[in-house]
This record gives structure tokens, C-alpha cells and sequence, in this order.
């Protein structure tokens, strides 16, 4: 059976169609993060949707229509998920003026009008009750503003959106973006045709939400760390007592099934062995580094210690292929940074093919100044977890195929 990574390399991408003269709409994601003025703290998927856009442009596109989601507003208008902010940024990125359109039926004629690069921004598509809900009117709607529907919005494809995955009904021409191209090679070069040993490392809070990853990825891996609260909840599967630590006591018998299965299939599991404890996140008075199974009452792990860090710098330097996806420990707090900035450094330092999927894995190899240092970075966060776990995400599902 071909794979879900096989089947989305077999679509037809921007390079294989035309789009001389017509109305092009790229679906992109430009769901930033933002601090609490509105300022972009981050705009590496706006910098991501770059080529796709300034191709459209070079190749005299009648128009280009931009549409995007940000945050998760109620399907009304709120100042707060405004895209005014994000066409500014983009403006600048592209070094272009981009129009701004907050009615997309009133602007159609607009849109229609042939004027080599122009380029629009619609508003926050979720301003639309029908977007998240796949509305087929809706789609339709959206439809009727293109010739040529482009999807590079990698990081919500894993949603059924009007945007993402209804619009497809639609439009004849559909065709993949470079980010999303670029995305489907970098998991296909781990994937499926990788370099052994391949070391998969998975952190983050929730076993619940990784528990899929893990069934599915045990057959192709060779290695598994575990660190973040997720390994505490393996730890407590292990008898240890994590008195005040974060862990899921629904899944100790799923991390329980989990070990054997790794056993039963050659993989190799490596927890936490010592662990940075405190007695509190928000006003710590005490931290210590104590071994995994020694965890003092009222105190809780936030952080993988240094002896962790040793032995998961080892597994890493001894892999050729590494998939890294959610941190340590709490890392957005400086007192609890280090286990995840060591690792993120002894991955960039390895001589393995590195791929990073998920907002917060992402954002701590930027902290840590290693992002230059990857193989590869992924865009997507839910939509990575998605892909690894097997699933043919919707956003590839309805585009044309190669023949
Ligand atoms: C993301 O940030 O993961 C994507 O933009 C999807 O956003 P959503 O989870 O709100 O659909």
C-alpha cells in the first residue's frame, strides 16, 4: 500500500500549470504568533509562503489573491484576529504594497480586473461563519474570485476547511504551493527513504495527544526519547511516584502498552533518568535536580536534569536521521530552559538529517539560536503530528495529480 507521504508527492505543484493571465488564490497560513501589542514575534511562515507568492508574481498572474486564518475567532469580525497587522509585515517581507479586502463578493470584480501583481490580502477568513464549517455555498463563493486555486497553507492542512479543503470542489485547476512541496520532501527523506539509526524524540505536556504518533512511527524508528511531562507519565507507568509533577493517570496503562510495543518492535526507549524539580512554576523558592525516581512531596519535574541531557546528547550524536517534536520541559521560563536548549544543540551539532515539526519545538530552537543549524523546520504543528502519524491530510487530499 502506498504510504500517506508517497500519495501526497503525487500532486501537481505550482510548476506544473500555467498561470499566465489568470486570478491565482493562494491559501496560505499566516496564523502568527503575536504579543500582546499585535506585534509578530514570529513570521517564519509569512517568510515560508514567500517563493510560491513572488513566483506568481514573476509569472504574470492576472492576480493573487492571499486568504488566511489568525487565531480562532467565532466565525463574526473581531479587532483582535484582524489580519491589518499581517498585511503590514507582509508588505515588507514582499516589498510590495499589498490591498487589503475585507469583502471578498464585493471586491470580486476588482479582483478580476487583470493588472500584472497585484496583490490582495483578504481578511481573517474565519471572519466567515462558513469557513470552519466547510460550508459548500461558502466554498463555492470563494471559488468563484480564482481561476487557479494554490494551497501552501501546510500548517492547517490537516483542517477540512471552505479554505483548505472544500474550494477544491470548485475550482478545475488546484495545485500545491512550494511550502507545501517543500514540507511533504523533508518528511519523505525521514520517512521514506531515511538514513538509520532514526531517532524519534517527543516531549511536550500530553502523551494523549502523541499517543497515535507513537503507535504508527514504532515500525520505521529505531530510537525513541521521551522527555517533557509526557516521560512523567512513562515514569509513573515504571512504578516511580511523581508526587506533584504534571501527568495524565488515564494513560499510565497506554505508556505501559506503548514500552512493550517499542520492545516488540526493536526500539529503543530512553527516559528521563534525573529530572529538575521545584516546588513552584510561577514563584519557584526551590529548584533541585534530583534522579527520576526520587522526586520530593508537594515538588514537580519541569525539566530534564543534566544526567538526561548526557545520555539524550548521546542517542542523538550516535543517529542519522532525528525527528524532534515538543520540548523538555518548561522551557519559556528561563529557569527551566536548559534540558530543551541542550538537546536542541546537541541535535543541530549531530551529523544526523534533522527535522523539527510543532510551534513550541520550533520556537525553542529559535530561542536557542539553533534554527540555522536544522536540516529542516517545519511549518506545521498539528498539521506535522498529522502527517507523522500516517493520515493524508486534507489539504492535499482533492488537488491534481501528476500523471
Ligand atoms: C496552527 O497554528 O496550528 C494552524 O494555523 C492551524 O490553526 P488551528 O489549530 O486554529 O486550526
Amino acid at each position: 500500500m502506498i504510504s500517506n507521504i508517497k500519495y501526497m508527492s503525487g500532486v501537481k505543484s505550482l510548476k506544473d500549470v500555467d498561470i499566465s493571465g489568470k486570478r491565482v488564490l493562494i491559501r496560505v497560513d499566516f496564523n502568527v504568533p503575536v504579543d500582546s501589542h499585535n506585534n509578530i514575534t514570529d513570521d517564519r511562515r509569512i517568510r515560508a509562503a514567500l517563493p510560491t507568492i513572488n513566483y506568481c508574481i514573476d509569472h504574470n498572474a492576472c492576480s493573487i489573491t492571499l486568504v488566511t486564518h489568525f487565531g480562532r475567532p467565532k466565525g463574526a469580525y473581531d479587532e483582535k484576529y484582524s489580519l491589518v497587522h499581517v498585511k503590514k509585515r507582509l508588505e515588507r517581507l514582499l516589498n510590495k504594497n499589498v490591498e487589503f479586502i475585507d469583502d471578498f463578493e464585493k471586491s470580486k470584480d476588482e479582483i478580476a480586473t487583470c493588472s500584472l501583481e497585484r496583490v490582495f490580502l483578504l481578511e481573517n477568513i474565519r471572519f466567515h461563519p462558513g469557513e470552519q464549517k466547510n460550508d459548500r455555498e461558502f466554498s463555492k463563493k470563494l471559488a468563484s474570485i480564482c481561476d487557479i486555486y494554490v494551497n501552501d497553507a501546510f500548517g492547517t492542512s490537516h483542517r477540512e476547511d471552505s479554505s483548505t479543503f472544500g474550494i477544491t470542489e470548485f475550482v478545475d485547476t488546484k495545485v500545491a504551493g512550494f511550502l507545501m512541496m517543500r514540507e511533504i520532501e523533508a518528511f519523505s527523506k525521514a520517512l521514506e527513504v531515511p538514513v538509520h539509526p532514526i531517532t524519534l524524540v517527543v516531549g511536550g505536556a500530553k502523551i494523549s495527544t502523541k499517543i497515535t504518533l507513537l503507535e504508527s512511527v514504532l515500525k520505521k524508528i529505531d530510537k525513541l526519547i521521551i522527555g517533557g511531562a509526557m516521560s512523567n507519565t512513562f515514569l509513573k507507568a515504571l512504578g516511580y511516584d511523581m508526587k506533584s509533577s504534571l501527568y495524565e493517570a488515564d494513560y499510565v496503562d497506554t505508556a505501559i502498552q506503548v514500552l512493550n510495543e517499542a520492545k516488540n518492535s526493536g526500539v529503543k526507549v530512553y527516559l528521563p533518568v534525573d529530572l529538575v524539580v521545584t516546588d513552584s512554576i510561577e514563584q519557584p523558592i526551590d529548584i533541585k535536580v534530583v534522579p527520576a525516581q526520587d522526586v520530593m512531596d508537594t515538588f514537580m519535574a519541569v525539566d530534564i536534569g543534566p544526567a538526561t541531557v548526557k545520555l539524550f546528547s548521546e542517542v542523538v550524536g550516535l543517529s542519522n536521521t532525528i525527528i524532534w517534536n515538543g520540548p523538555m520541559g518548561i522551557y519559556e521560563s528561563d529557569k527551566f530552559s536548559k534540558g530543551t536548549f541542550k538537546l536542541a544543540t546537541a541535535i543541530a551539532d549531530s551529523y544526523a538529517y534533522t527535522i523539527v515539526g510543532g510551534g513550541d519545538t520550533a520556537d525553542a530552537v529559535d530561542r536557542c539560536g539553533e534554527s540555522e543549524n536544522f536540516s529542516f523546520i517545519s511549518t506545521g504543528g498539528g498539521a506535522s503530528l498529522e502527517l507523522l502519524e500516517g493520515k493524508i491530510l486534507p489539504g492535499f487530499k482533492n488537488l491534481d495529480r501528476k500523471e
